[in-house]
């Protein structure tokens, strides 16, 4: 398998003491990312470069498994697999016993959300944030499970209200669903206020971490949450196919799997079964275990960076492009909001965001187009079809902010 060189190199340099990342570690961060060197990404909120480390890893392990067998390599490598979890747990301030390893932050998020027990009259009390997947669930459980959706919009200035959520509470509140950063637009949602609320009327917390985790420390003891959903491919820098929920250990018994094998229920008996004692009763035996590793060398490569460092960065870089955009005459900055982050969306007047991306993809330039389906409540409210997101990461530089906004200028020019 692949050392991990970089992090003795990383570990011996002075920089790393210190709350800035240097250009010289930059230099060195772009230098163990391979694809830097190709393109300027701005598509992290999509799905960010991974380090040379985690490349090298799941492909190490692949190729591992075609020689010696798949049950043998992950034998061999049964306390690896195991730090992923610690990992992931050091990652939130979790326990490794309340981690389920599953592949995508959608997956995640729906075990814990149809694990719940609801009946007919409950209430769900939501932001204009939420992600399709969400959406398509609380749908799914009106229609299906006589549930209620209660939404509280933020107001003008991209605020939500910690006093509507309040106001919104009855005693039929069974869950409380937020989305801390939202797939199309740079505004946060306040989910530690929002836990304390939760947490004071004894409510479930479902929080959707899935753009948060790797660009802004996630801490679940802070957060108040019972639950919460995360995807190893974007601000992680893991595998596609990755991704984990968090259930508290108090909270495990209330959910019910929707999936199990002989992995999630090992007592087995033709009169009745019983569930694992901790969180991977929410996952099945059979996975993809390079992809496991990869998502665990992911994590401790952000954890050796430093979530605080890369948070600043994120911040620093978002909000230069913001500035310079905003400057720019024919875009119009859609992200609202006291704390903005990584996401960076834009329109471009007269100019559909689909040939924006094109043209800036032929300047080899990564951005993405944010639809409206991703984030119902919010695009419609907003009358946007769709617009242009451009997502940084810490790896990027000033330099490449420049170029994206010549390149704008150069468009518009057109
Ligand atoms: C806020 C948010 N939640 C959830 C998801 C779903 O993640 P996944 O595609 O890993 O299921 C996304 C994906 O873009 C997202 O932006």
């Amino acid at each position: 398998m692949t050392e991990c060189v970089y992090f003795a190199s990383y570990l011996n340099q002075p920089a790393m003491d210190a709350i800035v990342i240097s250009e010289q570690e930059l230099n060195q961060l772009r230098q163990e990312t391979a694809g830097t060197a190709n393109i300027i990404h701005f598509n992290n909120a999509g799905a960010s470069l991974p380090p040379d480390v985690v490349v090298d890893t799941v492909v190490d392990y692949l190729k591992e498994e075609a020689l010696a067998g798949g049950y043998e390599t992950e034998y061999k490598y049964r306390e690896q697999l195991a730090d992923t979890y610690t990992a992931i747990a050091r990652l939130i301030n979790a326990e490794q016993d309340e981690i389920a390893i599953v592949e995508n932050a959608s997956t995640a998020w729906c075990m814990a959300f149809n694990g719940i027990d609801f009946i007919a009259g409950d209430e769900v009390i939501t932001s204009e944030m939420e992600y399709v997947t969400n959406i398509i669930g609380f749908v799914n459980a009106e229609k299906n499970r006589g549930i209620k959706i209660k939404l509280i919009p933020n107001d003008e200035n991209g605020n939500f209200s910690l006093a509507e959520l309040e106001n919104a509470i009855s005693p039929k509140t069974k869950l409380i669903a937020i989305t801390h950063i939202a797939s199309t637009t740079g505004g946060m949602i306040p989910i530690v206020e929002i836990g304390k609320i939760a947490n004071k009327h004894n409510i479930l917390y479902l929080v959707d971490a899935c753009q948060s985790a790797g660009q802004v420390p996630v801490d679940v003891k802070e957060i108040g949450c019972d639950m919460l959903s995360v995807t190893g491919r974007k601000y992680l820098r893991a595998p596609r196919g990755t991704g984990f929920l968090f259930v508290k250990k108090e909270v495990q018994d209330k959910l019910k799997p929707l999936f199990m094998d002989g992995f999630s229920a090992p007592d087995v008996k033709l009169a009745g079964f019983n569930l694992r004692n901790d969180a991977r009763r929410f996952e099945l035996y059979e996975k993809n275990r390079a992809l496991t590793l990869g998502l665990g060398k992911a994590i401790e490569y952000a954890l050796t960076i430093g979530i605080d460092r890369i948070w600043q960065r994120v911040q620093l870089l978002a909000t230069a492009l913001r500035a310079e955009l905003t400057d720019i005459d024919g875009i119009t900055v859609h992200d609202f909001g006291p704390e903005q982050c990584g996401i960076v969306t834009f329109t471009v007047s007269g100019l559909d965001a689909a040939q924006v991306k094109n043209h800036l993809a032929q300047k080899h330039i990564n951005v993405s187009v944010g639809k409206a389906i991703s984030t119902l409540y919010f695009m419609n409210k907003n009358n946007l079809t769709n617009v242009v997101r451009a997502s940084v990461h810490y790896y990027n530089t000033e330099q490449e902010i420049n170029t994206i906004c010549d390149e704008l200028r150069a468009l518009l020019k057109q």
